[in-house]
């Protein structure tokens, strides 16, 4: 695998047919949203949709970009964090839209992480019967994960992301020098979904991320290839089955175990989505490994490789693990029930058959996943 070349904008192209879209990839390419959003829709009137803190960094950037093409923009900022992804940040979003006079041809755009990305993708597919977007992703777990595929929405009060659309974005611009200003460990939390898609379909990827993290995390050319690989990955399972009948569920590898472990902890600062999901693929490679799927130490790799970033591989590692339903295998079970994968008691679980070939196990018995994690809490308790 060659990394591209230094100052190389990539472009991965989502063949989605009348719906395909470009990825652009490259430090400092936010300075070329402007004249990208002028030649996609020449006369257009734009909205920039972020939060407080994404604003106080990227914002100025990003509005003279747009201001140095000719393109007319108004801003909506929003209070960063999980609780601006309600009913009350989605109308604060759509009246600011509405105000602004954001018709049928202008376009929204998302600048920020998967918070913004969720959020005002939704305003924009229910303004006016749905109106386009950009993406311009400012999070790691945004640049390879939630801005690629469409899939937008709000959380309800009863579970998160229960209200949503499929929207897929016009463009989506990846500058990887925007994630200089990002939390080392919103950094790390982003990493786990990359790894990710080493472990669920891609073994060279991962044995490359394991000779090359070090330099993903410095920045250069190497974090631009791990995220144009993960990209792409993403690209071609959606172009493959956009509204998740099939194999798009195997991106959720980590995610069954992981959103449980989020709703314990009640979606706070105590666990972040990709540090949960790390969790999950150790969890999931192990469950695989007792299911004799996989051997232990096929498990026991996709664990070294994200301890050895930092990220969380054990229930224990979570902040305050034991006071709650945590520690306790049953508690654990109810949330998964809760999830959105679960359909009629049986539970959906992607599991490995190699370290780079995932699977979707689609009647998983509840009863073996109990004994697992019972097993798994106390032989580490
Ligand atoms: N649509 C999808 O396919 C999909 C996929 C995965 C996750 N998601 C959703 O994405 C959300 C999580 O996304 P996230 O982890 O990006 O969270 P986020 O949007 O809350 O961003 C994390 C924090 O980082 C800050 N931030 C973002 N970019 C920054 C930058 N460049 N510099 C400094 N600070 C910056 C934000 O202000 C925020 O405080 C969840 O709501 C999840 O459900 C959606
Ligand atoms: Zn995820």
């Amino acid at each position: 695998m060659t990394a591209p070349l230094k100052q190389d904008t990539t472009i991965v192209d989502v063949a989605l047919e009348n719906r395909a879209y470009d990825i652009v990839i490259g430090r400092d390419v936010l300075a070329s949203l402007g004249s990208r959003v002028a030649a996609l829709r020449p006369g257009v009137r734009t909205a920039i949709v972020t939060d407080k803190t994404v604003a106080k960094h990227w914002l100025a950037q990003t509005e003279a970009s747009l201001a140095a093409a000719g393109v007319p923009s108004s801003r909506v900022i929003v209070d960063e964090g999980e609780g601006s992804k309600t009913y009350d940040g989605l109308e604060k979003v759509s009246e600011a839209l509405v105000a602004a006079k954001i018709e049928r041809n202008d376009l929204v755009i998302a600048l920020g992480g998967g918070v913004v990305g969720d959020l005002a993708g939704f305003a924009a597919a229910i303004l006016r019967r749905g109106v386009d977007f950009v993406q311009v992703p400012t999070s790691l777990l945004a640049q390879v994960d939630s801005s690629v595929g469409g899939k937008t929405g709000i959380n309800s009060p009863q579970g998160k992301n229960l209200l949503g659309a499929f929207h897929q974005p016009v463009l989506v611009i990846a500058d990887t020098a925007v994630l200089d200003t990002l939390s080392p460990r919103q950094f790390r939390a982003g990493y786990a979904e990359i790894a990710k898609y080493g472990v669920l379909g891609d073994e060279a990827f991962f044995s490359w991320l394991e000779n090359n993290h070090g330099e993903v995390f410095k920045g250069g050319t190497a974090r631009e290839h791990a995220i144009a690989t993960s990209c792409r990955a993403k690209a071609a399972i959606v172009t493959r089955d956009e509204r998740e009948t099939g194999e798009r569920a195997l991106l959720n590898l980590g995610h069954t175990f992981g959103h449980a472990l989020e709703a314990a902890t009640g979606f706070s600062d105590r666990l972040f989505h990709g540090e949960g999901i790390a969790i999950g693929m150790v969890l999931a490679s192990e469950f695989s490994a007792s299911l004799g799927m996989i051997g232990e130490s096929d498990a026991a790799r996709v664990k070294r490789h994200l301890a050895e970033v930092g990220l969380p591989t054990h229930l224990q590692d979570i902040a305050g693990f034991g006071q709650e339903g945590l520690a306790d295998a049953d508690a654990l079970m109810a949330l998964m029930a809760q999830d959105k994968k679960v359909r009629r008691g049986k539970l959906t679980f992607i599991l490995l058959e190699a370290v780079g070939r995932a699977v979707i196990a689609k009647d998983v018995d509840p009863s073996r996943v109990r004994n697992f994690l019972q097993a798994n809490l106390k032989s580490k308790a």
